[in-house]
């Protein structure tokens, strides 16, 4: 995908959790083709290494740093230590997200809090150790990946109901610290075909196909989809957007496509 973005991107620094594959890989990509300094936070050693080297070897500024974000202490760490090397932090996008697949009567409260702490608690810590930096500075944008789901039942409990929390940290995030010149908003994203869903394929290797028809763009998205909106909000291009719910689904949250035909009469 050839990007184009606010030129005043370049030079500014991005965080980006659970880059080291999928939508925050591709958020990693356009960030560094805009000449931004890209800091992943990534558990997965392997795959962070591997989009490292890969963005540099494409000309970019990323740095990695393994970080389990289920883990208080290796996020302030990471954190400081991404402000020593690069500088202050001016854009962070809370990306990185746990999904379990068991529905209620089958899941354990072992997962329930397992989804909380990653998609929950850790954009709450990172949050909390970037913020005095960007009210210092008064200047920041912070960016939350959240999901249909928590809009509607679409499926997975625990992972519905931790990501309508971080939507809802969006909306005290942004009242509390708007004063500071700080914005922060959400992004919802519909059905992006990632890795996440491969043990979903290996079930029904038609699932993206048969959910297509549920979207009224015709087709579930790819991470480049997600990637404008992100880079979008981190620039200057968006001043007065803030506590947002930035709808990038495909039309799916504007009504199920294959609905109107039934009540119309004309199916
Ligand atoms: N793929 C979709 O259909 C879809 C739909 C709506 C929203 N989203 C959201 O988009 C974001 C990215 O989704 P994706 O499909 O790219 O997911 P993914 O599972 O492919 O990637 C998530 C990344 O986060 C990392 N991660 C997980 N736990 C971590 C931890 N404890 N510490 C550090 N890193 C950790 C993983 O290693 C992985 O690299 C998530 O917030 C997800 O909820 C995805």
């Amino acid at each position: 995908m050839n990007y184009q973005f606010a030129a005043e991107l370049a030079g500014r620094t991005i965080v980006i959790t659970g880059g080291g594959r999928s939508i925050g890989r591709e958020m990693a990509n356009a960030a560094a083709a805009a000449k931004m300094k890209v800091a992943i936070m990534e558990v997965n050693q392997v795959n962070l290494e591997k989009a490292v080297a890969e963005l540099k070897s494409a000309g970019g500024d990323v740095t990695g740093y393994v970080v389990d974000l289920q883990v208080e202490s290796q996020i302030n760490e990471a954190i400081a230590k991404i402000e020593k090397d690069l500088g202050k932090i001016e854009v962070f996008v809370n990306n990185a997200a746990f999904h379990d697949s068991a529905e209620l009567l089958e899941s354990s409260l072992e997962m329930w809090n397992k989804t909380f702490a990653i998609n929950t608690a850790a954009p709450f810590l990172c949050i909390k150790a970037i913020l005095p930096g960007m009210i210092a500075r008064k200047s920041g944008s912070i960016i939350n990946i959240g999901t249909v789901n928590s809009k509607m039942m679409i499926g997975s409990d625990s992972y519905t109901a931790s990501k309508a929390a971080l939507h809802a940290i969006t909306r005290t995030v942004a009242v509390r610290y708007g004063k500071h010149n700080i914005r922060c908003n959400t992004i919802v994203p519909g059905t992006i075909a990632t890795e996440v869903w491969q043990e979903r394929i290996d079930r029904n290797p038609a699932v993206f196909e048969n959910l297509k028809s549920w979207y009224p763009l015709g087709r579930v998205g790819k991470p480049s989809d997600i990637t404008a909106a992100v880079l979008y909000l981190a620039s200057d291009q968006a001043p007065w957007m803030t506590g947002t719910e930035f709808l990038v689904d495909g039309g799916l949250l504007a009504g199920f496509a294959p609905m109107y035909p039934v009540v119309e009469g004309t199916d």
